[in-house]
């Protein structure tokens, strides 16, 4: 298998045609039959995946790319989606952008895939189609919830996430109601994932704005989880960075393996 094919598996799990800006093939290959995945690598898993004779290295978040940010700009859609306006949603979104864009240029992009190029491994990583598979399959989770219940609890969409994803289960980070009570309701809801990274306080804010009353984030910094609790309205809801990732990586590593590729995870990665 080219590198070329590895990429094509991914997209087409969510049709996408095109790899994402936070998404690309630092070192090419082919004839790959073994692939060492981590949700993040560096310079000792590529060494090591070198002197084990592994044919390929995929690491899920972006190693040195400059343009990641650009799918920050994913967020539109899904802030549209709950009612936010085009131009307001622009504007918080370019915001964060701006954050985005100056902090990779502070960031030595090429530390790690030099590395790659001078022992010669085929390496690449995947980002924004699997998340957008993982935002894809825990929104199709919790609508089912919705279905059923009517206007589920919090802690009910907790459990009922536990109980549909052995990754959630099997994490050590536990999904973890940050803002509001067990017995709240849901309310008006968004899982917001897939978009490069969380919209962080100013997203939550402006879905909060728009009334949304629960906002779903994979993780969130810590700056802005004390903005956002200092709000007098709104839930958040922090399902675990890992697990969520796991999610929607899984399904494309169960592709490879039907491909007869070999796959070790190692790096974070809950299968
Ligand atoms: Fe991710
Ligand atoms: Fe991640």
């Amino acid at each position: 298998m080219h590198t070329d094919d590895i990429i094509k598996i991914a997209l087409d799990l969510v049709e996408m045609t095109e790899l994402p800006n936070d998404s690309a093939v630092y070192v090419p290959g082919e004839n790959i039959g073994s692939i060492l995945y981590g949700i993040d690598i560096g310079v000792g898993e590529l060494l090591y995946a070198k002197e084990q004779e592994f044919d390929c290295v995929i690491a899920h978040h972006p190693v040195g790319l400059i343009n990641h940010f650009e799918v920050f700009q994913r967020h539109q859609d899904q802030m549209i989606s709950k009612g936010v306006p085009k131009e307001v949603a622009q504007k918080v979104i370019n915001k964060k952008m701006l954050g985005f864009k100056f902090g990779s240029h502070a960031r030595n992009y090429d530390a790690v895939p030099s590395f790659a190029r001078l022992i010669g491994i085929p390496f690449l990583n995947i980002h924004c189609p699997s998340d957008e598979l993982g935002r894809r399959l825990i929104t199709a989770s919790i609508e089912e919830l919705v279905e059923k219940k009517g206007d589920p609890l919090l802690y009910e969409v907790k459990t009922h996430l536990e109980d549909s994803f052995a990754e959630f289960r099997e994490a050590k980070t536990k999904i973890e109601i940050a803002k509001g009570e067990e017995n709240d309701l849901l309310g008006n809801w968004i899982f917001s994932h897939g978009a490069l990274t969380n919209g962080g306080f100013d997203v939550a804010e402006c879905y909060y704005q728009y009334n949304v009353d629960t906002i779903i984030y994979i993780h969130i910094a810590p700056t802005d989880l004390f903005q956002i609790l200092k709000l007098d309205h709104g839930q958040l809801i922090i399902t675990g960075h890992l697990a969520s990732d796991s999610i929607g990586i899984n399904p494309f590593l169960d592709k490879l393996k039907e491909n007869d590729i070999q796959i070790t995870a190692v790096g974070g990665l809950i299968r």
